[in-house]
């Protein structure tokens, strides 16, 4: 929003294009408003993640430390060998380079990169999590990822992580007597073992879950992107120094253009991590013989209904305070473009992450970048790449000949840069 204001104001500038830092200097020719949408995407102006209320550990050591841990963990699964690194795997980016995620079984999505996740309100491809230490939650009790229970993840931190766990949160529950496992989800066994336990004893087994997910949450927080060539390049332009525009080649600076001007890149993958951090239906063809993906639509009762949310019970934001969980309170109960819409993902280390799209339906780049020119129909929802109005068959103008598709297949091999772990309150 900001980005395309900024852009209406520029265009009502009439000297922008021929303003005195339109350079002629280096391989390329920026204008001042080029220049400035080119300063939005430099990594030096992401700002430190905001803070989560919810969590309140996210910024102590020690919660990352052993949040650390537990990611590693594989006993954290049904079968002690899934653990959050086997789909995220910090080698491969905290990714998997698979279609659709392998834990336990195979799931109906692709595994999502973990990069400066806290910057997000909304976590998944749909958004059905509205923070980082919920999210955490989803695949531990999933039956194709890592298809644990809660109760046994509980006496886990009993057995394993006792000391670190207490110093944090204070006394774990009492398990004496209590079953192997249970769950309000998972298999009947589980279910009935839950709804055999008395309330106190389902909220103290809940609150351990609700607090091991904290702990990774403040993990995942510090992990942050380095620069990439792009962003060499943005500061040899923006800092007026020609020699060191060498950092993207002729193709690259070319794909570059287009990507912040006919090819309307920007207008999604906005900001220093490439992503306006919202939901669009781009009209990306379902995976076959999966059903087609409602996106974001169903997402948002299930977000609001989550007794891990922001508001529910194991939230730390103070219940009264008008600033907290602002996103969950307004969030839109019935958006139609929500249907089919999936979270826009960053572009850092995208040429790293093949496939692509939610259910690794696209092979490669160029792939991608056939599909914004081409912008078929949504098989759900209707795609913001094809123009509103009854004209269905009218396209937004992204028309690109096969020279301009490969300058910004190219551009889009130039954003991969180092992932490292940040410390509290800063970025890599
Ligand atoms: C079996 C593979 C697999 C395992 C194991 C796994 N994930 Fe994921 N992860 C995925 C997939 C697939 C998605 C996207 C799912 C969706 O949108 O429905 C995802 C999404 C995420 C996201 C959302 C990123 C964003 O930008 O919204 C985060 C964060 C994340 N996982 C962290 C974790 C953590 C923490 C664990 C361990 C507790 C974990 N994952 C275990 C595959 C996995
Ligand atoms: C209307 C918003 C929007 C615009 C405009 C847009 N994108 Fe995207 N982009 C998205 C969304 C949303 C996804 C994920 C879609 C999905 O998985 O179904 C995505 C996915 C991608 C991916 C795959 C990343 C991954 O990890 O899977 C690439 C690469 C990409 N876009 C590049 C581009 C390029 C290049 C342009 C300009 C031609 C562009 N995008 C324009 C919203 C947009």
């Amino acid at each position: 929003m900001k980005l395309r204001l900024l852009l209406a104001i520029a265009a009502l500038l009439p000297c922008a294009a021929t303003g005195p830092w339109a350079s002629a200097a280096g391989n390329s020719t920026w204008t001042a408003t080029e220049r400035a949408v080119l300063a939005t995407l430099h990594i030096g102006g992401l700002p430190p993640p905001p803070a989560d209320p919810s969590n309140a550990v996210e910024a102590r050591p020690e919660a990352a430390a052993l949040g650390k841990r537990l990611f590693f963990d594989t006993r954290l699964s049904a079968n002690g060998q899934v653990a959050c690194a086997s789909c995220h795997a910090p080698e491969r980016g905290f990714q998997d380079g698979r279609p659709l995620g392998q834990g336990l079984a195979t799931g109906s999505r692709r595994t999502m990169q973990v990069m400066a996740p806290a910057h997000a309100s909304w976590f998944f491809w749909d958004g059905r999590k509205d923070s980082l230490w919920s999210q955490a939650l989803g695949p531990l009790e999933d039956g194709a990822e890592h298809g644990a229970n809660r109760m046994q993840l509980v006496q886990l931190l009993a057995r394993a992580y006792r000391p670190d766990y207490e110093a944090l949160f204070g006394p774990l529950p009492g398990l004496d007597g209590l079953p192997a496992a249970a769950s309000p989800l998972g298999a009947a066994a589980e279910r009935e073992a839950w709804a055999r336990l008395s309330a106190a004893q389902q909220e103290s087994v809940n609150r351990a879950f609700a607090n091991l997910g904290k702990a990774i949450a403040a993990y995942e927080r510090r992990l942050s992107p380095g620069e990439s060539r792009l962003d060499r390049y943005i500061a040899a332009v923006i800092g007026g120094r020609p020699q060191d525009e060498a950092a993207l080649s002729p193709q690259e600076v070319r794909g570059l253009r287009l990507f912040i001007g006919k090819a309307q890149c920007v207008s999604c993958h906005s900001g220093p991590l490439l992503t306006d951090q919202h939901f669009h239906n781009t009209g990306v063809p379902p995976r076959l013989p999966l059903e087609p993906d409602r996106g974001r639509e169903p997402a948002v009762a299930r977000v609001k209904a989550d007794p891990f949310n922001c508001l529910g019970p194991f939230s730390d934001a103070p219940p009264g305070a008008p600033d907290a969980c602002q996103e969950l309170r307004f969030i839109a109960d019935t958006d139609p473009h929500m249907l089919g819409a999936f979270k826009t993902p960053s572009l850092r280390n995208v040429a790293e992450r093949a496939p692509y799209m939610h259910a690794g339906q696209l092979a490669t780049l160029e792939q991608v970048v056939a599909h914004y020119v081409t912008a078929p129909d949504a098989a759900v929802g209707h795609s913001e790449l094809a123009r509103p109005g009854q004209h269905r068959t009218e396209r937004r103008p992204i028309a690109l000949d096969a020279a301009e598709a490969a300058d910004l297949a190219a551009l889009l091999r130039s954003l991969s840069g180092p992932l490292c772990e940040a410390s509290e309150g800063h970025r890599c």
